[in-house]
């Protein structure tokens, strides 16, 4: 394939965004990114789930129930763990297993508990083996509770040696004969290991670098249909996962187990900001997963939380949402440029929900954040301007799921498919006026495989899979005037417990299990070459599909190609000219393949990594051709002057 590349006539695109979409889905959130080590903390309930002692189990005969006080912890924590001793004297107590085990290292865990009754004694806090019973450390503290309040107790623990695996418990004990009254209560019991850049609450490192480590500009939250709720009394309240824990209810999960509440808004806004990741905010819209749909004349309540919402991540401090977020540590703004109004609301509820979205849901949010958002000093743009207005609102649909979006609104659109779908779409935006965000995208079903109905998805993401992603990707980089980016979904699989297989790693708790999977290379290869303006080039596409482009900050040259279903499967010779760039120059070119079977996949059981990653420097001749050729299914990425 000959490929002229002309130094001007294409896109100035501001930089196309790699991302990725978190909810709470194969305990990606609660036992997974939130790096809290104790299951059911707060024995926490909600609409669809009951308060239960799942995780808890009793030391030397102990008897465990669940209390609800009249005084509870706290209105959002009401019931709580009441221990009694089996008898007058010995230790007593109980033990979590974590979220199917605990990682134990020599490292500093930091812990708390809330506690109330009459108790003289100190408690012991530990770590140990749920195989053998040996302890790898444990600490002393001393007691401070009273018997009509809830006492908050804080303790450090470092362990003396790593456990050999995760099947490790996390025990608080005290001594029976120094308790005056029948009981204690216990509620929200946890346990850190070191977090994300040391954040309190915060995140699990390990997964926290392997996200890192795909270079993600954009961050859509939260979720999915996390945000819908399974109905319109249990939707993703952002007040409720903002502000002390006592004071988080949790959340009545959608993907079949109850949440915390402990990756909140909040959370997630700092995750954004270190991690130097562009916000695509979803606001709920009035459609929950059951179909409920909020009446027009209903409607403004989730409008004015909408904004309110808007107004805590980014009005100044003194507005009023503003001085919540001050109050809460972040008088700084954060920076918000985009606001997605619900999520795939031409799924749930259908037609009905889709009808009234395009009828008045959509219409209603878009005029009343753009009136609020648009050039106001209250709201005050800190951001950079791509598109018009400065906050740009996305409709939770596209063009192509039959909605006509207004001006000033873009588009998410959303698939789940086979890699040979992805190749047959590549053109699909390339005449689309309208901006458009890939909100979710994956490869999970296998070609041939018919989809939702009576397909199933792959057990894991696969090489063929993800060279089909990125032929998607390069087509909508292609376009990146009007696309605002890709975002993969799910991205986190814990692998004792999911029900969604295609995720871009998968985990336990032990971190040795942690699997970048096959998509994860491809996506790291592809975010890792910026080009912020695209440049016409002469060839036609298949079996190579490609972009090229320049970085303004780099001054690099940079072409990103797959190759899929080439004739007979056989190599693709490249000869690459761009203008402007002068014979002799060299370039690094960056092939990645897999193995013959293309359902090669990247293990967690195994650790074995199939994709294979090759680096040359190229020279282009004496015209100022690059020649190389690229592998059957294989993605590559040319940059003169790398990353
Ligand atoms: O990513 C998994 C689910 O797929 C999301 O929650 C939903 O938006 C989509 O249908």
């Amino acid at each position: 394939v000959d490929i002229h590349v002309s130094s001007k006539g294409g896109n100035v695109t501001g930089g196309f965004h790699y991302g990725l979409l978190h909810e709470d889905i194969d305990n990606s959130g609660d036992g997974g990114l939130y790096a809290e080590l104790i299951r059911n903390r707060a024995f926490q309930s909600s609409e669809r789930y009951a308060s239960s002692l799942a995780g808890w189990f009793p030391v030397n005969g102990t008897r465990l129930s669940l209390n609800t006080l009249e005084e509870p912890l706290s209105e959002a924590l009401s019931t709580s763990l009441k221990v009694v001793p089996a008898s007058a004297s010995g230790r007593a107590g109980f033990f979590n297993d974590g979220y199917w085990g605990i990682d134990v290292k020599v490292q500093e865990y930091r812990g708390s508990f809330w506690v109330r009754g009459d108790y003289s004694g100190h408690f012991t806090a530990s770590l140990q083996s749920n195989i053998t019973g040996e302890q790898f450390g444990s600490t002393r503290v001393e007691s401070k509770s009273q018997v009509d309040e809830w006492v908050e107790h804080d303790f450090t623990l470092t362990p003396s040696k790593n456990a050999p695996n995760s099947n490790n418990t996390f025990a608080i004990t005290f001594e029976a004969e120094d308790l005056k009254s029948e009981s204690l209560d216990f509620n929200l019991i946890s346990l850190f290991p070191p977090t994300y850049k040391g954040r309190k609450n915060g995140l699990r490192l390990d997964l926290v670098e392997a996200l890192e480590g795909f270079h993600p500009t954009l961050f859509r939250i939260p979720g999915g249909n996390m945000l819908e709720g399974n109905t319109n009394t249990s939707y993703w309240d952002w007040k409720d996962s903002i502000g002390p824990l006592k004071d988080r209810p949790g959340f009545s999960g959608v993907w079949r187990y109850q949440q915390t509440h402990g990756l909140g808004l909040l959370e997630y806004l700092e995750f954004a900001e270190d991690m130097g990741m562009e916000l695509v905010l979803a606001v709920y819209a009035g459609l929950s997963l059951n179909g409920n749909v909020t009446p027009e004349d209903q409607l403004q309540q989730f409008i004015d939380d909408a904004l309110d919402e808007i107004e805590f991540i980014r009005g100044p401090p003194d507005s009023k949402w503003g001085a919540v977020r001050a109050q809460l540590g972040h008088p700084e703004p954060w920076k918000l440029e985009y606001v997605e109004i619900g999520n795939e609301d031409w799924l749930a509820g259908a037609p009905k929900g889709w009808e009234t979205y395009k009828d008045y849901r959509f219409p209603l949010f878009l005029e009343a954040i753009n009136k609020a958002c648009q050039g106001n000093d209250i709201l005050g743009s800190t951001v950079r301007r791509v598109y018009d207005p400065d906050i740009q609102v996305i409709a939770s649909g596209s063009v192509y799921d039959g909605h006509d979006i207004p001006s000033p609104g873009a588009g998410d659109y959303h698939l789940y498919t086979t890699p040979d779908t992805w190749v047959a779409e590549f053109g699909k935006f390339d005449t689309i006026k309208t901006p458009h965000i890939i909100g979710e995208m994956a490869s999970t079903f296998p070609n041939g495989g018919t989809g939702w109905g009576s397909g199933v998805l792959r057990p894991f993401p696969w090489w063929q899979g993800a060279v089909g992603e990125g032929v998607a990707l390069i087509g909508y980089e292609r376009n990146a005037d009007r696309i605002i980016g890709a975002i993969y979904a799910p991205i986190l699989r814990n692998m004792n417990r999911w029900q969604w297989s295609i995720t871009m790693l998968q985990f336990a708790a032990d971190p040795a299990m942690t699997t970048r999977s096959t998509s994860w290379y491809v996506w790291e290869l592809m975010a890792a070459h910026p080009i912020t303006e695209t440049l016409p080039a002469s060839a036609d596409f298949g079996p190579l599909y490609y972009v090229a482009g320049k970085n303004e900050k780099t001054q690099g040259h940079v072409f990103k190609a797959a190759v899929y279903n080439s004739t007979n499967g056989a190599d693709v010779p490249v000869k690459l000219a761009f203008d402007g760039v002068a014979a002799g120059t060299t370039a690094e070119l960056t092939v990645l393949t897999g193995p013959e079977d293309p359902y090669g996949i990247n293990d967690p059981f195994t650790g074995v990594n199939i994709v294979k990653t090759t680096k040359t420097t190229v020279k282009s001749d004496k015209n100022g051709t690059f020649s190389f050729s690229l592998p059957n299914l294989s993605v590559a990425v040319l940059d003169t002057k790398g990353r």
